[in-house]
C-alpha cells in the first residue's frame, strides 16, 4: 500500500536484548490527544520512578513545547540528529551529539524527565532520506540502537505526527508498542484504520518486529451525548482483542495544566487525582502488556 514500505533491503533484528521499553501514541487523526497523552503518561512513569525519555516525533514541536523548548534555526534537534547518522548523507552532517540536544527537566521536587525535542526541518525529512540506499523505514531504530538510548531510560515516549509517511513508519518500526488515542465519533475512525494498516504493512514485510498494540484510549469522550456511547460501542466492536481504555471525557483540567506546561501530576488539588489514578492505571496496563 505505501511504497516506502518496499524499499527496505535488508533484515535487522527485533527489539529482544535491551532493557529501556519504547512506546508510541499515534494516530493519523490530528487534535486526538497523542501530545496531552504522551506527556501525562510519561510524568505518570517518571512519578512511579521510572527514567522517561519524551521523544518528539512530530515537526510540530507540541511535545517540546510543553517543556519551554520551542523551535527555532538555533535549536538543534532529532531531525538533525538522525540526519547525522545516516553516513550516506555526509555532506549534510552536523557536530552534534544526542547529549547536545537532549535537555533535563526537573518537573516536581526529585522527578525529572529528558526530551530529545523536535522542530520544523523534521517535516523535511521524508525528502532529505529519499535518495538513500539503506532502510529508510528503519533509520529511527538504528539510532536509537547506535547511541543504546534503551539502556539509558526505562521508559522512552514518543509522540507521534498526524500524518501517514516515513516518519510514521521510522517511529512504527522502532517502538515496543502502540497507544492509540481516538476521538470516538465516526469521522475519526478512518485515522485510526489508517495508522493500523501502515503497521498491519510493516508486519507483512517482515522487516522489524511488529509493535504490539498496547490498546486505544478514547478521548473528550461526551458522556451526555447518547450516540457517543453508540459510536464507542460500535467502536469497540471493530477494535478487536486489543485493550480499549477507560475513556477520557473533555476535562478542563488538561486545558488548565498543559496552558501553565505542567501535567495533571503537577497538581495536589482533589480535581486532579481521577485523571492521576486513570495514568497510573494506564502505566500499569502498558507496563504488563510491553512485559509480557
Ligand atoms: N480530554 C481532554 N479534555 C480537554 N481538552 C483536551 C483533552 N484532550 C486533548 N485536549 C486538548 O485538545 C487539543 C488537542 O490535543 P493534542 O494536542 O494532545 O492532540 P494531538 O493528537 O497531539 O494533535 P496533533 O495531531 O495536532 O498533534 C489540545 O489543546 C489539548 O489540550
Ligand atoms: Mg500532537
Amino acid at each position: 500500500m505505501f511504497n516506502f514500505l518496499s524499499r527496505a533491503t535488508s533484515s535487522v533484528k527485533g527489539h529482544e536484548t535491551n532493557s529501556g521499553k519504547i512506546i508510541a501514541l499515534m494516530n493519523q487523526k490530528g487534535g486526538v490527544g497523542k501530545t496531552t497523552m504522551a506527556f501525562n503518561l510519561a510524568h505518570a512513569f517518571a512519578h512511579q520512578g521510572k527514567k522517561v525519555l519524551c521523544l518528539d516525533m512530530d515537526p510540530q514541536g507540541n511535545f517540546s513545547s510543553l517543556f519551554g523548548v520551542e523551535a527555532s534555526d538555533e535549536n538543534q534537534h532529532i531531525h538533525h540528529l538522525l540526519i547525522n547518522s545516516i553516513k550516506e548523507l555526509k555532506p549534510l552532517h552536523t557536530n552534534i551529539m544526542p547529549h547536545d540536544v537532549i535537555k533535563s527537566f526537573e518537573t516536581s521536587p526529585g522527578v525529572s524527565i529528558d526530551l530529545l525535542p523536535s522542530g520544523q526541518e523534521l517535516s523535511g525529512f521524508e525528502l532529505t532520506v529519499a535518495g538513500i540506499n539503506s532502510p529508510r523505514q528503519l533509520i529511527l531504530k538504528k539510532f536509537i540502537e547506535k547511541y543504546d538510548l534503551r539502556s539509558q531510560y526505562d521508559v522512552i515516549v514518543i509522540d507521534g505526527p498526524p500524518t501517514l509517511g516515513l516518519l510514521v513508519v521510522n517511529i512504527l518500526c522502532a517502538c515496543d508498542g502502540v497507544l492509540y488515542p481516538f476521538v470516538p465519533d465516526r469521522f475519526s475512525e478512518q485515522g485510526l484504520k489508517n495508522i493500523l494498516q501502515v503497521v498491519e504493512d510493516i508486519d507483512e514485510m517482515g522487516i522489524t518486529t511488529t509493535p504490539k498494540n498496547l490498546g486505544y484510549i478514547p478521548n473528550l469522550f461526551d458522556t451526555r451525548r447518547k450516540q457517543a456511547n453508540d459510536d464507542l460501542g460500535m467502536i469497540r466492536q471493530t477494535l478487536g482483542e486489543a485493550t480499549v481504555f477507560e475513556p477520557f471525557t473533555n476535562k478542563v483540567q488538561f486545558g488548565k495544566s498543559l496552558a501553565s506546561r505542567k501535567s495533571v501530576f503537577d497538581y495536589k488539588s482533589a480535581e486532579f487525582k481521577d485523571l492521576q489514578s486513570q495514568f497510573n492505571k494506564m502505566v500499569d496496563t502498558v507496563s504488563e502488556e510491553l512485559h509480557s
